[in-house]
């Protein structure tokens, strides 16, 4: 099965008065059917920057973005017009992305727009279906997004994204601007109405237990690079990058019964103007030697599924 959407050493790279910025490097990755994908790495790391090549706000400087094997690029208009349909985001804050000036019918109405074969009727009816998929009702459809807490605007948000029929949604941190109670009721409805309509996700956050919860697979990026891809449940148990290792401790150390593990990433991330030479993460990690400051490792296949791109798990170890 082909994915719906595929990376290709995809690049990013910014001029800016300090120099280029490099926010992305040689990314390549698949989202296939029905399956969810994670992609976590600190603040900063490109992220969105990834996110935005994908909806097409932003062009690549290298490689590119594919729907069904066909660059973006190379799309018709009518092919367009379907991957904006087939592809659809949830952003982080609801505030700023439901137009407080709409009621939620129209809000939700919006993608629908350049549908010219839905009737008034069914686009009404598809209104209501979207609203009590994301346990909120047709009652709701006349309100303002004022009028709802914030929990509620992203499951607004996330039933806009749901009304054009998705293949793909494309989750940019949707809980982190939530209040903890709420973001395990966000989580569940995403998660339901994956099963339910088998839509596949790109789950982007720099928490691992959100990550794990929600994803198959999992990409870790630092500084604009994939460093380890794996099974989640690998991924986010026994990681064998040392950067993922740093990560998962900085989310275990929330937890006051967990065991003691590696550290947390140590220092600060390292400007992308001035990234480090050899294993972008030398200059953090804890088992870096010499190698490590002076080449680049490359990304080989791991024991427990995926791909780890470290010196010392290629050597077997520290
Ligand atoms: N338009 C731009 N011009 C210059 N630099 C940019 C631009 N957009 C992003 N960057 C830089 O690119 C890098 C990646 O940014 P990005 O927003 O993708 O990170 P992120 O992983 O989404 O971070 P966060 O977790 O904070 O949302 C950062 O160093 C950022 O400062
Ligand atoms: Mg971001």
């Amino acid at each position: 099965m082909s994915p719906i959407l595929s990376t290709h050493g995809l690049g990013r790279t910014f001029r800016t008065k300090g120099g280029p910025l490099h926010a992305l490097t040689d990314v390549t990755l698949d989202c296939d059917p029905g399956r969810s994908l994670g992609v976590v790495g600190e603040s900063g790391c490109g992220k969105t920057t990834l996110n935005r090549l994908i909806l097409m706000l932003d062009t690549p400087t290298a490689g590119e973005v594919r729907f069904k094997d066909k660059p973006l690029a190379q799309l018709t208009t009518n092919e367009r017009k379907a991957y904006r349909r087939a592809v659809q985001p949830v952003f982080q804050n609801p505030y700023s992305s439901l137009n407080p000036r709409l009621r939620v019918r129209k809000i939700i109405r919006e993608p629908l727009a350049a549908n010219t074969t839905m009737s008034r009727a069914q686009i009404d009816a598809r209104v209501d279906e979207v609203l009590e998929a994301v346990g909120l009702s047709s009652r709701d459809a006349d309100r303002l997004p004022a009028e709802f807490s914030g929990g509620q605007r992203q499951r607004i948000a996330i039933a806009r994204a749901l009304a054009s029929k998705p293949e793909l949604m494309l989750l940019d941190e949707p809980v982190s601007s939530q209040d903890i109670s709420i973001r395990a009721q966000i989580l569940n409805v995403l998660k339901d109405l994956r099963d339910e309509y088998g839509l596949a996700t790109l789950f982007v956050s720099h928490d691992l237990a959100t990550v794990r919860f929600m994803c198959d697979e999992v990409v870790v990026i630092y500084l604009g690079r994939i460093v380890e891809r794996g099974p989640a449940n690998v991924i986010c148990s026994a990681p064998r990058h040392p950067y993922t290792q740093a990560l998962l401790a900085a989310t275990l150390s929330a937890d006051p019964d967990a065991p003691e593990m590696a550290t947390r990433p140590q220092g600060e991330i390292p400007s992308p103007l001035a990234p480090p030479s050899g294993c972008p993460y030398h200059t953090r990690c804890p088992h870096a030697h010499d190698l490590c400051k002076a080449q680049r490792p490359q990304a080989q296949p791991a024991e427990g599924g995926g791909t780890v791109a470290c010196h010392l798990v290629e050597q077997g170890g520290w």
